[in-house]
């Protein structure tokens, strides 16, 4: 992992550089509970958003803090020194390597932990990066691992229904022809490394299957538009085909915020997640729909997985380095960068942000498929399938609790039978967080279900945590596919909102719940068929049951329940 960032900085050691400096926020606590105050129907302040002043005023640094962070900064030779508006972060461009007696860089060049101001919770190191895909990670150490995002070649069975976008709406409910009206909607997707997609292949899509489609309302939010042929390219161009096939007529943001390829392969996905929706926070306008397809096993799956293995004859030492030769399997630095992205999802979600992540493809064990053995891996494979398969290993940010989970269904014959999406390898994620605690909006509802026969066993899981996906939609591509159909869904109801003088939805898991629990099949179609255990058998899975399940949530959208139960506030 380490010699991953070396190589990258190696190459810009003389440029300019930013450094972010992340500062500990303030009453984290009261900001969560108004969090949810926002985001709970029936509370005083439901769809209350609040401003960028309103939050800084709650979880910025005081000015004693920010002044010490500047000072520093300012000492060490860093100039255009700027603070965010939310007072969490403040930046500052370097021209050379500061002077070492004030910073203390560390190997990697950034600040050692002993040189920070005591307010200081994370420096981020930000290198200019020319396009570095393929030049930038050994490759050598790099096994490629599946990857979920070609859907053609996990849809193209002989006999598969007829998935096309006419054909899901159909079974949705959703007029064809139905199209946003309002100039304010705005829904975003969001990827690093190659993400993108290209207006040829956009063309092509809206003359097959989508001819409504508005291309002038697809725009790049930054000047990176994504490289051909790479994963997250394929990735982007799936969101991009599926966000502005459902939210018809809705200006899509399509951001890439860092092409480095270790944000593609590895660790650096984590910075540069932490890095995006940290700035997005502290923008003047957010976007109402935010849809993340990406992710991968979670900071604390990790650490379990190799924590586990240290047991079995290996050093934690040996699994994290495997781990980094693991293609987009942990993405991320720790715990408290997850913990980190979660409070910045609180910001976004408090200032009317929806914010959907695909509930991953690899069923309730694997970020897609088991790891590989190979010769002279010292077993390593192996046990960490044994490991995967005795627990359920949860993926990020889906598995946050501040964000609407996302899972995939499929259709067995045609659209009026759907079950869980899942093939030979891959199939619908779900399960359980190890680090996030369960929300109080599914206490009742997970319950129930755990209760039901045919669950795995109980101490593969910790039934204290965030269960998830919440809702589905198809995913015969992954749940990349589903997640951006749901975000389109969402911005047509948020459409019809602001048409009607009402607020955003914001983070709109309780409502989801509320409204699912007291009308039973009437916004979602309960999906029931399938199980998450995939390779490990269905023993150790989540089976998908009546009612809400750690494979597809409460199901898929019924269009016409859900403009009665979200599109209005009656
Ligand atoms: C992009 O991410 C990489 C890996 O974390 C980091 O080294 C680089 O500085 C980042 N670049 C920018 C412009 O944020
Ligand atoms: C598309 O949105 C614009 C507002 O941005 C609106 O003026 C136009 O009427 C919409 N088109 C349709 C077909 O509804």
């Amino acid at each position: 992992m380490r010699a991953v960032l070396i190589f990258v900085l190696l190459g810009s050691a003389l440029a300019h550089f930013h450094l972010d400096v992340h500062l500990r926020q303030s009453n984290v606590d009261v900001f969560e509970k108004t969090f949810w105050d926002i985001a709970t129907p029936g509370s005083d302040s439901y769809l209350k958003f609040l401003s960028r002043e309103d939050i800084a005023a709650v979880i910025g640094a005081s000015d004693a803090d920010l002044a010490s962070v500047q000072n520093w900064l300012k000492s060490a030779g860093g100039f255009d020194i700027t603070t965010s508006a939310l007072r969490d972060t403040v930046t500052a461009t370097f021209s050379s390597t500061p002077s070492d007696s004030i910073l203390k860089m560390g190997r990697n060049g950034i600040p050692h932990k002993d040189s920070h101001p005591a307010c200081v919770q994370f420096v981020v190191r930000r290198d200019p990066v020319e396009s570095a895909f393929s030049k930038s990670v050994d490759s050598r150490r790099v096994d490629r691992h599946p990857s979920s995002s070609v859907g053609s070649s996990i849809s193209a069975m002989d006999s598969s229904p007829d998935y096309s976008i006419s054909n899901i709406k159909a079974a949705y409910g959703i007029p064809v022809d139905l199209q946003a009206s309002n100039d304010a909607t705005r829904q975003m997707v969001w990827g690093p490394g190659t993400f993108g997609f290209s207006e040829p292949y956009l063309t092509k899509f809206k003359h097959d299957e989508a001819p409504l489609i508005n291309m002038d309302k697809v725009v790049f939010d930054t000047e990176n538009h994504g490289e051909p042929g790479g994963d997250n390219f394929m990735e982007g161009q799936l969101d991009v085909d599926m966000i502005s096939a459902f939210g018809l007529n809705v200006t899509t943001v399509v951001s890439n915020t860092n092409t480095s390829a270790s944000t593609e392969e590895t660790t650096g996905f984590g910075a540069a997640l932490l890095d995006f929706v940290t700035e997005l926070a502290a923008r003047e306008t957010v976007p109402h729909v935010l849809s993340m397809s990406l992710g991968s096993l979670s900071a604390a799956s990790c650490d379990y997985l190799c924590t586990q293995a240290a047991t079995m004859g290996h050093t934690l030492e040996e699994c994290q380095d495997y781990m980094a030769t693991q293609r987009q399997v942990c993405m991320y630095l720790s715990q408290e960068q997850t913990a980190a992205i979660s409070t910045a999802f609180q910001v976004l979600g408090a200032r009317g942000v929806t914010i959907l992540g695909s509930s991953g493809d690899g069923g309730s064990h694997f970020s897609f498929s088991p790891f590989v053995p190979q010769e002279g891996d010292n077993g390593m494979a192996v046990d960490l399938n044994t490991i995967s398969c005795a627990h359920q290993i949860p993926v990020f940010p889906t598995a946050s609790p501040y964000i609407v989970s996302v899972g995939g269904e499929m259709w067995e014959g045609d659209s009026s039978h759907p079950v869980t999406w899942s093939s030979s390898t891959y199939g619908s994620g779900g399960g359980v967080s190890i680090q996030f605690d369960m929300p109080e909006h599914q206490k009742k509802t997970v319950a129930t279900y755990l209760a039901r026969p045919g669950m795995p066993p109980a101490d593969s899981y910790d039934a204290t945590k965030r269960a998830y996906p919440d809702i589905s939609a198809l995913g015969v591509s992954g749940t990349s596919q589903s997640c951006p159909i749901l975000g389109g869904i969402f911005a047509m109801l948020i459409d019809m909102r602001l048409n009607s003088g009402l607020p955003p939805l914001g983070f709109v898991a309780p409502r989801i719940y509320q409204v699912a629990e007291e009308f039973p099949g009437v916004a979602f179609e309960d999906i029931i068929g399938g199980n998450s255990g995939l390779a490990c058998g269905d023993e150790g899975g989540f089976p998908a049951t009546e009612g809400w399940d750690a494979n597809t949530g409460f199901g898929r959208p019924i269009w016409a329940g859900m403009v009665q139960h979200f599109a209005s506030d009656k």
